[in-house]
């Protein structure tokens, strides 16, 4: 027999025995806690998801209190040091590792959908040129389902597959796309001679040169900082993914909402916080107050803290190291020492220490990301592109999942009941916004 659990109801003198299985009850046990035949039964109240398991899943794996992070069972470090990000791409949508002709097809057939619908071009262009890159991502996104009205049918494989190459091609393509317009620039075409990242930076920065040849050491940091951004189990933009996506909406619609979760700045939008603050604290000098005022509570330290990690997140210990590496090609990106103080300061202080807050992935990334030349409003953009991948693993094993079902939380209900409708002029007027 397995384990299980007794739980006395004080309301009824009921006892139930519930299975306990991976560590969890399941909710749906509850229900059978009643006090009469009218009664609803028991739910559980977790706003915020702080303590419920909305699925299962084999693609990442988390312990958070030791820093660890795998990818369908590999280190990530492993990962980041001997794979490149398509090899990655391939492993955490198919559960394994290619051999070298599964991964000569997958570049292929990633390589030849990276190009956009001339639609598409003209969409963006009716953009207006200040919005935020991730303002035209989440939309030139959205767009893309009306471009192919065929991503509808989400229940065939053969489709969904076709509709996964066609993202995870024209993401890099459509975040080139918005920083382009957003600086003025022509459009520049794939090059199918590249690697993804190699070809992501000459969408992003050839200009009149025949050829765009990227320096092979920046174009492989970039190449890690994708692996380490592919994806992070159920975190939010995870999360919306799959509820999106759970209502059988197409991919398209279900990315661009993710990508809408992701642009916030305590989600992927930190990492264009956490050069904010930095630029805001100007000089090492200056760490002491600042940690004093976030402890007063004044802001939080962007790029600081976690859901999940209790201890130092392990992206942020390889893009540490990737930094050094960057910073010999382009110069040291003074802000460096600043973070490193402020880190220094911060994981020996007794507010951070008791809450276990610790660097996550936001707060280094940015530094390199500016260091190769990208303004700070293209950090998110940059999350986004690898993170696609996680998404698409996570929707396709959603809907492959057969206890998953549209996604739907229950509340609790704090509003009035039945009240007396009045007609328009015997309506006295009682601040009704104010009390919404
Ligand atoms: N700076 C200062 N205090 C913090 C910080 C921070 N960055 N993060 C959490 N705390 C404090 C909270 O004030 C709270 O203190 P209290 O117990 O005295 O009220 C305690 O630590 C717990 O924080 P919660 O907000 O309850 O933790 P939660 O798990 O809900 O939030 C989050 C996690 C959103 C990441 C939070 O740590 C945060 O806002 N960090 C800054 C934004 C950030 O870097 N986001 C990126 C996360 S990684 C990613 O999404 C890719």
């Amino acid at each position: 027999m397995g384990d299980i659990i007794a739980i006395s109801d004080s309301r009824t003198g009921r006892t139930y025995t519930l299975p306990i299985e991976n560590g969890t009850i399941r909710a749906m046990d509850l229900r059978q806690l009643k006090t009469g035949p009218d009664d609803f039964g028991l739910m559980t109240y977790d706003p915020a998801f702080m303590n419920t398991a909305s699925c299962r899943s084999s693609i990442s794996f988390i312990d958070g209190d030791k820093g660890i992070l795998e990818y369908r069972g590999y280190p990530i470090e492993v990962l980041a040091e001997n794979c490149n990000f398509l090899e990655v791409a391939y492993l955490l949508l198919f559960g394994n590792l290619p051999n070298g002709d599964e991964l000569k097809g997958w570049v292929y057939e990633i390589t030849h959908h990276s190009m956009l619908h001339e639609s598409t071009k003209k969409f963006t262009e009716g953009i207006r040129y200040n919005a935020h890159p991730m303002s035209m991502l989440v939309s030139t996104v959205a767009a893309l389902s009306a471009v192919y009205p065929d991503a509808r049918d989400v229940q065939s494989a053969d489709n969904r597959l076709l509709q996964i190459k066609r993202l995870i091609g024209k993401m890099p393509t459509i975040a080139a796309m918005s920083y382009r317009h957003s600086v003025g620039f022509p459009y520049v075409y794939p090059d199918n001679d590249l690697s993804y990242t190699e070809n992501f930076m000459n969408m992003l920065w050839k200009m009149v040169e025949p050829k765009y040849v990227a320096h092979p050491m920046l174009a492989r940091a970039l190449d890690v900082l994708f692996i380490l951004h592919a994806d992070h189990e159920q975190n939010c933009s995870a999360n919306a993914m799959r509820s999106v996506g759970s209502s059988l909406a197409d991919p398209y619609l279900s990315i661009a909402a993710a990508a809408a979760a992701l642009s916030g700045p305590l989600h992927g939008g930190a990492n264009e916080e956490v050069i904010r603050m930095l630029d805001e604290i100007g000089t090492k000098e200056n760490v002491y107050d600042y940690i004093r005022r976030v402890k007063d509570g004044h802001g939080r330290l962007m790029g600081f803290g976690h859901r999940i990690y209790k201890n130092y997140d392990p992206r942020a210990k390889i893009i540490k190291w990737i930094a050094e590496q960057v910073f010999e090609v382009t110069g040291r990106n003074s802000r460096l020492d600043i973070a490193m103080e402020l880190e220094r300061i911060a994981l020996d202080d007794e507010y951070f220490v008791s809450r276990r807050l610790y660097p996550n992935v936001d707060f280094y990334s940015g530094i390199i990301y500016q260091a190769m030349g990208f303004r700070p409003e293209m950090f998110t953009v940059l999350f986004a592109i690898p993170r696609t991948v996680g998404w698409l693993a996570q929707w396709q094993e959603m809907l492959l999942d057969p206890e998953q079902k549209i996604a739907r939380p229950r509340q609790i209900y704090t509003g009035q009941r039945m009240r007396e409708y009045l007609p328009l002029e015997k309506r006295t007027p009682v601040h009704a916004m104010e009390e919404v």
